[in-house]
């Protein structure tokens, strides 16, 4: 398979995986034809040969791409501050974090809260991946021995759960549809008849990717320009869904890239928004070397608080990264006099938490809420629901 310009070669073994994949889904798809979401599902998650299930190290320097907790301590650190308000008013209260990566978030979180006194009844962390699993557990063992005992692993939110929900860069990994506003709406997707996997395109065919379409992008649609190519979220409908039913009480704090619905549909967007993470490279070839890659998609936000409110969740705070990060106290950790190499380090990874440039207005917050009054004091200043 070819390598796009300007991204590093693929080392013999990636390339060996990649077509063992693709060897796997000719069998599963014997047509030789599947969804963009069916595609991206089977790069990311196949046991052993998708991205996050596979041997890579991927997450920091020596991996593909930085999250914010793997950037500084001070994202979680912060994050702790509005998890440990909810728990004071909450009783017998845990947090849940869904897709844990590499356990560091949970380390950092775990570590705060306890110095808050808000320790939580338990731990959960939902993750897909085997593989990232016992790493978490290795994480967590090493930075938090103490507090390990907490840490329970679990497929899907506890019933009558009652506390925290966490997740940072969760919702861009859930597989999407691809969808091309041509004379009528068409479906990209993939055809893996040859070695390299190339899009094709048929309607939309009745069922469900086109009621969630009729019932959640009707009115946008017919604005959208001939060209313009877009993405559907449909997995996010379950997903939702799931969190409400298994809520009794407390709040979700999701924080990923993405836009509310009117932004994110900009004439500059017409590629869409797929992203592809290599060795620190982003492109937008996301059929290339399945499971080699991260393939991620911004964040409908708009479609987030839609799905909540159909789920009786309350929409209760949206704010750019840079925004919540400052009404949820990151000044206390970064407004420091130090002239330490090692800190002023720390403090410059913290700004780009903040910039507008790097991290600070790309990524968002959203916070849901299921029986909680209360309000969360890291919107009280910057709160831009009106916006979605
Ligand atoms: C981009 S990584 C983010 C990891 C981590 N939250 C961080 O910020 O470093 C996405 C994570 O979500 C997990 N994941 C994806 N879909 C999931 C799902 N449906 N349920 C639970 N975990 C999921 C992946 O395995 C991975 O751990």
């Amino acid at each position: 398979m070819k390598t796009p310009l300007a991204l590093p070669e693929a080392t013999p073994k990636e390339q060996e995986n990649s077509a063992k994949l693709l060897a796997k889904l000719r069998q599963e798809y014997p047509q030789g034809i599947l969804s963009f979401a069916e595609f991206m599902a089977n790069a990311l998650y196949t046991a052993e040969l998708g991205y996050y299930s596979g041997r890579k190290d991927i997450f920091g320097e020596s991996g593909d791409f930085v999250t914010a907790p793997e950037l500084t301590d001070i994202f979680s650190k912060t994050l702790a501050n509005p998890i440990a308000e909810v728990l004071s008013h909450l009783d017998q209260a845990s947090v849940a974090e869904f897709g844990g990566g590499s356990g560091t978030m949970a380390a950092d979180i775990l570590l705060t809260l306890e110095k808050h006194e808000q320790i939580p009844q338990n731990y959960f962390i939902i993750e897909i991946s085997a593989i990232l699993r016992k790493r978490q557990a290795e994480t967590i063992g090493e930075r938090a021995p103490h507090l390990l005992e907490r840490v329970v692993w679990v497929e899907e939110l506890p019933k009558n759960f009652i506390g925290v929900v966490v997740g940072n860069e969760i919702l861009d990994a859930l597989p999407v549809f691809r969808l091309l506003k041509d004379e009528e709406l068409l479906e990209l997707v993939v055809s893996i008849e040859t070695d390299t996997p190339q899009w094709k395109t048929r309607p939309v065919m009745e069922g469900e990717l086109n009621n969630f379409i009729q019932e959640h992008y009707q009115e946008l649609v017919p604005q959208l320009p001939k060209g313009y190519h877009f993405e559907v979220c449909l997995s996010l409908k379950n997903w939702m869904r799931a969190l409400a039913r298994q809520m009794k009480q407390g709040v979700v704090l999701l924080v990923d890239y993405g836009y509310p619905r009117q932004e994110l549909f900009r004439p500059d967007r017409h590629m869409g928004t797929l992203a592809c993470h290599y060795r620190h490279r982003t492109h937008d070839d996301a059929l290339w070397l399945p499971g080699q890659q991260d393939i991620t998609a911004h964040v409908d936000f708009t479609l987030v608080a839609e799905l909540a409110v159909e789920n009786d969740l309350d929409v209760l705070g949206f704010a750019h990264q840079a925004g919540f990060l400052l009404g949820a106290g990151i000044e206390q950790y970064i407004a420091q006099d130090t002239i330490d190499p090692a800190e002023l380090n720390e403090i410059s990874n913290a700004k780009k938490l903040l910039m507008p440039s790097d991290m600070g207005e790309s990524f968002k917050v959203i916070a849901l809420g299921k029986e909680f009054e209360e309000g969360l004091s890291a919107f009280t200043h910057f709160d831009q629901r009106m916006r979605l």
